[in-house]
């Protein structure tokens, strides 16, 4: 007989078209677990049903599996490679740059590369494509306004230049959100964009089983344009690359063979 969380899975895969199979089993059934328990419910069954009728259930749960955290420029050192070598080599057969930033959550991942490409590469042409699985952070990433604390990684210069500052709330600048669509798209149920030349795909693969990693690495290489690139987490690391057709262009990014 299948197991409780088993059928809770199937059910959520049903309702909501989110395959909680291909997250790492322990790490989610814990964090489920635990919100089930504070909610009041003593069975995934139960907390099922009222989830069906209750939206603050629904969005409390989405909010436990997608872990939204992020700021701008996190890892810096890794932006320094992707400013001084990856998209220099990039630029060497292009013109202008087609980028996704997958798993966005609310923003701060595509607003960083709108802004370093315009103060280093000011003359090419962007476009930005920033999805994430979660309706709500994506309506936060399109307001594109953040706590301080999300910024410590900016020089104060770049703060004062693009964003506005009221009662402590950073709204980043209008020219830089127009290089930017967000939408939403699920990594391990939807279609992928194409001819990207560089995806960043950040914090969000530690989640998935090796199974669907191995399955959202080749439809990222399916994805990218002749030698393009992809950006992973700093915990991410490809240990095979070859193996889905890449090669490893600098430690967390990997180039299309
Ligand atoms: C920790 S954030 C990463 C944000 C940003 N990439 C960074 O590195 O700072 C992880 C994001 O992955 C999203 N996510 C989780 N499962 C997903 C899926 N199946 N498809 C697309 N996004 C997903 C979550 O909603 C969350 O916003």
């Amino acid at each position: 007989m299948k197991n409780e969380y088993t059928l809770f899975t199937e059910l959520v895969k049903r309702k909501m078209n989110i395959d909680l199979s291909l997250y790492k089993e322990a790490q989610m059934k814990r964090r489920l677990i635990s919100l089930r328990n504070k909610s009041g419910f003593a069975d995934f069954s139960s907390y099922f049903h009222a989830m069906n009728r209750d939206d603050n259930l629904l969005q409390q749960f989405m909010d436990r599996i997608t872990i939204n955290v992020s700021e701008f420029f996190r890892n810096p050192k890794r932006w320094d490679v992707l400013k001084n070598k990856i998209i220099p080599d990039l630029l060497v057969s292009r013109k202008k740059l087609s980028i996704w930033s997958a798993a966005c959550s609310t923003g701060e991942e595509p607003y960083s590369l709108a802004l370093l490409v315009k103060e280093f590469f000011p003359s090419i042409e962007i476009n930005i494509l920033a999805t994430d699985i979660d309706e709500n952070v994506l309506q936060l990433a399109k307001l594109g306004r953040y706590k301080k604390s999300s910024l410590k990684e900016l020089p104060d210069a770049w703060i004062k230049k693009y964003f506005t500052v009221e009662n402590g709330i950073y709204t980043i600048d209008q020219t830089l959100k127009e290089k930017i669509t967000f939408r939403k798209q699920n990594l391990l149920a939807d279609e992928y964009p194409k001819d990207l030349d560089l995806i960043l795909c950040r914090n969000v693969l530690i989640y998935f089983t090796d199974e669907a990693k191995k399955t959202i690495y080749n439809q990222f290489n399916a994805s990218l344009s002749k030698d393009g690139i992809l950006f992973v987490g700093s915990t991410e690391q490809i240990f095979r690359p070859e193996e889905h057709r890449f090669s490893l262009a600098d430690t967390f990014f990997y180039k299309k063979i």
